[in-house]
């Protein structure tokens, strides 16, 4: 194959890519540009092949552009944040990993791969202004409008084992030590995080919480430390939620979504208590008290890599571990009345009894989605009710499968196949919706079936 031939299959390669590409010689003169960083950068081609490096982006200075490190320095830089100007004037985001290509001791190239972020940046910014201004606005306690703080009064539960753990709640209200809270969805660690801080002593200061699986990994950092304006990033001096919380509390929820780099560097800001800014080099000193939550036992996040061992023992001082719901039926009952109670005066019902038949179904139950599960279901009779002053079982809307007793995965003798695998289908796509919160597209996600497949079989089932 010629020069001219292996360039073009280089070209054809790097138009398949969703990602961005950008190849320069040695003498940082274009190469190659696929249509991805085009419409990232909304130029042409023609614009940026054949010229140089610092004639198409002049604004970048030689010493920082990662280009340049590259090529001059021989140096990679990855997954490295840039902020900067297209030829219009639009401010983007990319996320870029540039690499010297090194022949026989000599630099001949280097390219950039960049995906572009800039929607995922301009939303991470947006809700750390929010969360400013909410800060700025609102008495410490009620950090988030709207969202109303919970203490240990609202927490039901006279199980034994429970409430041997709520013991251990209070307690740790007391003092500053990080706690680790471990319980299946549903099971109330939002409810304890913020009775623990609402009892303490930090009760004025804020309570913040973030959950690391629901924010871009390559944001978190920013989110969580702030930014710094960096001449070159562009990025704008923001204080993270460590700032914001200051003297307060800052609840990580899914603590083991975080990225693995950004666990360690966390573990250190807890044992140095002082932050840097993402892109600064001032040390921050700030005190804030942690509390992680994970919705799957510890020892097997960490077995599977998903949580680093040294920061879940540097997190784990205080261990909260909530038991699910269908460990402690003997609640049941007085969490049933509990939330009909409420319910009763949400909708402005008299629904005052449970017969003994809703009962006996509430308890066959096996709540998957725990006790937010339990509150659903009552809030939702109490609402269908007329003027019954009784809940009876015809006002329970609960999936039938899984009363019976027993779950319907266990195969029994002269149960035909389709119905055993159907059941088994049914009740992994019902545990998938609860656990997507009902988001038909996310649960399809996890299930790897396609949405429309997933609607069809939710229908099949009567799955809500
Ligand atoms: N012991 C309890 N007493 C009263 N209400 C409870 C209890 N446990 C949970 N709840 C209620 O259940 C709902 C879910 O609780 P919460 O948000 O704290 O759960 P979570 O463990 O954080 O769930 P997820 O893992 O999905 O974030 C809330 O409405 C909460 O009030
Ligand atoms: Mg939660």
């Amino acid at each position: 194959m010629n020069v001219e031939q292996y360039k073009k299959l280089v070209d054809e390669l790097i138009e398949l890519l969703d990602e961005g590409v950008y190849i320069v010689d040695k003498a940082g003169v274009g190469i190659h540009y696929n249509s991805a960083m085009a419409r990232t950068e909304k130029l042409d081609a023609g614009e940026v092949l054949g010229k140089k490096f610092h004639e198409v982006f002049p604004e970048f200075k030689r010493g920082e552009s990662t280009i340049y490190k590259a090529l001059i320095k021989n140096q990679r830089t990855r997954t490295d944040q840039q902020t900067y100007k297209n030829i219009y004037g639009k401010e983007i985001t990319t996320e870029n990993d540039t690499i010297p290509v090194v022949v026989d001791g000599e630099t001949v190239a280097a390219i950039e791969v960049s995906k572009d972020i800039t929607e995922i940046r301009s939303m991470s910014d947006t809700l750390l202004k929010l969360r400013e201004e909410a800060l700025k606005q609102e008495t410490p306690v009620q950090a988030v409008p709207g969202i109303r703080s919970y203490t240990f009064e609202d927490i039901y539960g006279e199980n034994e084992q429970f409430e041997a753990v709520v013991n251990r709640a209070k307690k740790a209200s007391s003092n500053d030590a990080s706690v680790f809270i471990y319980g299946e969805t549903g099971t109330g660690k939002e409810l304890f995080a913020q009775s623990i801080h609402n009892m303490g002593k930090r009760s004025g200061k804020p309570f913040l919480a973030q959950n690391c699986a629901a924010i871009p990994e390559s944001l978190l950092e920013g989110l969580l430390f702030g930014t710094t304006k960096g001449a070159f990033t562009g990025a704008v001096d923001r204080a993270g939620f460590f700032e914001q919380a200051n003297g307060g509390t800052l609840l990580l929820d899914e603590i083991s979504a975080m990225p693995y780099d950004l666990q360690s560097k966390l573990l250190r800001v807890l044992q140095e208590s002082y932050i840097r800014r993402v892109g600064g080099s001032k040390d921050i000193p700030v005190d804030v008290r942690i509390i992680a939550t994970v919705n799957e036992a510890p020892e097997e996040l960490m077995a599977k890599g998903l949580l680093r061992r040294d920061l879940y023992y540097r997190l784990n001082v205080i261990n909260i571990s909530i038991p699910p719901l269908r460990e402690r039926k003997d609640d049941i009952e007085l969490m049933a009345e509990k939330f009909m109670e409420k319910s009763n005066k949400r909708f402005e019902k008299q629904v005052w009894m449970i017969s003994d038949k809703a009962l006996k179904k509430l308890k066959a139950y096996d709540y998957p989605g725990n006790v937010r599960e339990l509150e659903n279901i009552i809030e939702q009779a109490v609402s269908m009710a007329d003027n019954e002053h009784v809940l009876t079982e015809k006002l329970l809307n609960m999936p039938d499968t899984r009363i019976k007793g027993e779950p319907p995965i266990r195969y029994s003798e002269g149960m035909a196949l389709d119905e055993y695998l159907g059941s088994l289908e049914e009740k992994i796509i019902a545990d998938e919706m609860l656990k997507a919160n009902g988001n038909i597209s996310k649960a399809a996600e996890s299930l790897k079936i396609r949405r429309q497949t997933l609607q069809h079989k939710l229908k099949k089932y009567g799955i809500k």
